[in-house]
C-alpha cells in the first residue's frame, strides 16, 4: 500500500475523480491518507468527510514566509507517512524546502497541454478563458511532475479534447475536466503508486 495525500484549494472535483478510483479498485495501491487544503471553506474537505479520509487546513497566511509554510506541511505529511503529493486543484505555490522533501513525489493536474497555457498566473478558468482568447481549438489536460518551475516538471500524461462553437470558459472547462482530468489524474496516481511499491 503506498499513502497518498491529495491536496486541495477548491471544490475538489479531480478528489472526487480520486476516491470514485479508489473504491472501484482503479487506484493500483495507492490509499488517500489525507487530505490537506489550503482554504477552511473548500468543498474538496466535504467529498473526504463524506469519504471518511482524514483531512487538515494548512494556509500559507497562517505562516510568516513561504519557507515556514513548506516546512510545516511537509513535517505533517511525512508524519502521516505520506509516499505521494497529489495536488489536485490546489493554489498554494510550494518552495523548494516543500518539494525537496518529496522530490519526484509530487504531482499536479493542469487543465491545459503544456508549453501552452500554464506558469504563474494561469489556474482554474483563467487556463481556459486563454485558451479561447487565443483561438485554439484543441486543448486538454497535463499531469506533470512538480519541479521549481510552475508547470514546469516533466510530463506524465496528457490528453487532448475538443474546443466547441459557442464555447465560455465554463463549458470548457467542464468539458476538459470530463474528458481529460478525472480520467487522468486517477491513472497516473495509480501508476506512481504501483511504481513506488515496486521501487520500496
Ligand atoms: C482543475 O481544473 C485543475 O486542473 C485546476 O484547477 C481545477 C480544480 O478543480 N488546476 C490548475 O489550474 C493548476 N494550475 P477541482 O477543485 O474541482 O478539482
Amino acid at each position: 500500500m503506498v499513502k497518498v495525500a491529495v491536496l486541495v484549494s477548491g471544490g475538489g472535483t479531480n478528489l472526487q475523480a480520486l476516491i470514485d478510483a479508489q473504491a472501484a479498485g482503479k487506484l493500483g495501491c495507492g490509499k488517500i491518507s489525507l487530505v490537506v487544503s489550503s482554504n477552511a471553506k473548500a468543498y474538496a474537505l466535504t467529498r473526504a468527510e463524506q469519504a471518511g479520509i482524514p483531512s487538515a487546513v494548512i494556509r500559507r497566511k497562517d505562516y510568516a514566509c513561504g519557507e515556514d509554510y513548506d516546512v510545516a506541511l511537509a513535517k505533517k505529511l511525512k508524519e502521516e507517512g505520506i509516499q505521494l503529493v497529489v495536488l489536485a486543484g490546489f493554489l498554494s505555490i510550494l518552495g523548494p524546502k516543500f518539494i525537496d522533501a518529496y522530490r519526484d513525489r509530487i504531482i499536479n493536474i493542469h487543465p491545459s497541454l503544456i508549453p501552452s497555457f500554464c506558469g504563474d498566473g494561469f489556474y482554474g478558468l483563467k487556463v481556459h478563458e486563454a485558451a479561447l482568447a487565443y483561438g485554439v481549438k484543441v486543448t486538454g489536460a497535463t499531469v506533470h511532475f512538480v519541479n521549481e518551475i510552475t508547470d514546469g516538471g516533466s510530463i506524465i500524461l496528457q490528453k487532448a479534447v475538443y474546443v466547441e462553437e459557442g464555447d465560455t470558459p465554463e463549458t470548457l472547462q467542464r468539458r476538459v475536466m470530463e474528458q481529460a482530468e478525472w480520467e487522468l489524474l486517477p491513472k497516473a496516481t495509480a501508476m506512481l503508486c504501483d511504481k513506488i511499491q515496486e521501487a520500496e
